[in-house]
Formats: C-alpha cells, structure tokens, sequence
C-alpha cells in the first residue's frame, strides 16, 4: 500500500530498512547525540520485572519489528526467558542480528522475518510480547494489538514503545531555515499512525491497560556534521537531489547557509504495558 506518509508506505520499507548500516548510522548519531532519557531495552526489561508475576521463569519472548536485535539480546541477556524471538520484516536486519547473537553463544534468542500483522506463534504461546518502535510503520495497528493478544499466554503482558507526535521539531526548524525544505514544520509526523498521544487507546482496543509512562528523551548534536549523520536518512523532508542518503553533502551545505552550532532537540518515549482482557485469563 502506498501512502504519502514515508513510514506508512510499504514500498519504501526496503529503503529504509534494506541496509543494517542505514539504520546503524541514523541510531548511532541519534544515541551519541542522547542528554537524557533512559536505555529503552533497559527500561522493557525493568517494566517486564514488574508487571509479569514471574518474571525470573519467562518462557517464550517475541520481540517485534526487532531490527538489529537490540532489544531482543538485552532481554535474552537479562531475563534468560527460555526461548526470545526477534521479529522483523526486513532481511538484511533479520541477518545482522543473527550475526549479533553469534558472538553470544549460548543465549536463548533467534530471529525470524516475518509481519507482525500475521504471527507464526500459536495462540496463547508467549509469556511477554514487545512492540517498540515499529507499530508506526502499520497503516493498521489495530491489528498487530489483536494478533499480539492472541498470541499473549494467561498472564502474559505486552510492552508497546512509541515517539511524541512533535518529536525532534527543532530539527524540522532547521531544515527550514537552512532553506534545504522550506514546508519542514508543516509536515505530517512520521509517527502519525502510533504515537504517544493514541498508543494507550491502539492497545486498548483488544487489550487491558496496565500502565502509561512518559519520559522526555533529550538530544545535543555537536554541530552540522554530527546532524547531518541523522538528517541525511530522514524520509520526513523532500531534500534536494543529492542531500538524502548523503551526509557529507547535506553537512557541507548546512556549513554554508547557517553558523555551526549545536542543536538541543527532543523527543517524548512512551511506554505502554498492557495484558490480555480479563488479567489472568
Ligand atoms: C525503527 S526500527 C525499530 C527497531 C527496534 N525495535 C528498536 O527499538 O530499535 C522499526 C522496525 O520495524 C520493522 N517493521 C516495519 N514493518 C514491519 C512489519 N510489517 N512486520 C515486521 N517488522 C516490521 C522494520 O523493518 C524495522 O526494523
């Protein structure tokens, strides 16, 4: 399916998601940039301690949209559950985080491709289900919920991870003002479809909701270089030729319209717990 939203376009997805080093490079300048805010795949973990009445004999975790397996090694790393199975759509991602997991022999975690809008789990098979950072990329995640509360086993939980409508504005700022996309401001979010604002109400259409957290992560870019590293992949804006994909140009062009400064930029994480209907089952 088409959309003009870049995350909610299926045809784009091999573009964004096609090359582990793309995403690699836009996370790494995101977390070298980070002031504050919290480890996320710490932070499931820690929400997983609490809201699972046995957290310590977990048996299978899905880790959804999984990418290069961050979130999946830590919880196979802290939790030691029997078996967690990292999801994702992208084969090359799927690949890197098998090569990730082969440095960690003995780990309880494999990776599968596949849609997280249809699970290859059987119903009430898994102990905790994660979905971060990814639902946004559903045109209808109303349906990865009902999937994911089918597959939930009594007591299960699920962890939902989502970004603010307005994260990262001030860059949309700069990008106008440096003349490289002069509608910045007015374009749509890219986490239109699941952001903090609908993720509680996405989840509670087929799941209870346990708990709604909030935690403003904070973001200093040392100057246009650093940016530029983050900005180049960024679908949102409509660069000139040349610039998207491209961060040494996209830097070079920032060095001649606007002083190099540092950009102070930020960006709310939300954090939804929730269980099957009925709690226990
Ligand atoms: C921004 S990455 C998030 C990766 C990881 N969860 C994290 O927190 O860093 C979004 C991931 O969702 C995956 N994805 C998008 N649509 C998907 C689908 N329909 N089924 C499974 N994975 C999907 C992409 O391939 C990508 O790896």
């Amino acid at each position: 399916m088409t959309s003009t939203n870049p995350f909610l376009d299926s045809g784009r997805q091999t573009e964004f998601y096609g090359d582990a080093s793309r995403l690699a490079g836009r996370s790494n300048a995101l977390m070298r940039a980070k002031t504050s805010g919290g480890p996320v795949p710490e932070t499931i973990v820690g929400l997983v301690r609490h809201h699972h009445e046995r957290p310590n004999r977990l048996g299978l975790v899905l880790d959804l949209g999984c990418g290069r397996g961050t979130s999946s090694l830590t919880l196979a790393q802290e939790l030691w559950p029997r078996r967690v199975v990292g999801l994702d759509a992208a084969p090359a991602l799927i690949e890197y985080a098998r090569h990730r997991a082969r440095r960690l022999p003995g780990l309880p975690v494999s990776f599968v491709q596949g849609d997280f809008h249809c699970l290859p789990v059987p119903a009430a098979s898994c102990d905790i289900v994660v979905a971060a950072f990814c639902l946004y990329h559903s045109p209808r995640p109303q349906a990865v919920v009902a999937e994911i509360d089918r597959a939930l086993a009594p007591g299960g939980v699920a962890v939902f991870v989502t970004k603010g409508l307005d994260s990262y504005r001030e860059m949309d700022q700069l990008v106008a003002a440096a003349g490289l996309d002069l509608r910045a401001e007015q374009r749509e979010s890219l986490y239109i479809s699941v952001h903090s604002g609908n993720l509680a109400a996405v989840a509670a259409e087929s799941l209870d909701v346990l708990v709604v957290e909030h935690e403003e992560h904070s973001f200093t870019f040392d100057g246009h270089d650093h940016l530029a590293e983050y900005l180049a992949t960024n679908p949102k804006y409509d660069l000139a030729p040349g610039l998207y994909g491209n961060a040494g140009s996209l830097a070079a062009t920032l060095h001649e319209v606007l002083p190099d400064r540092p950009l102070t930029t930020k960006s709310l994480v939300t954090f939804v717990v929730a269980q099957a209907r009925g709690g226990q089952q």
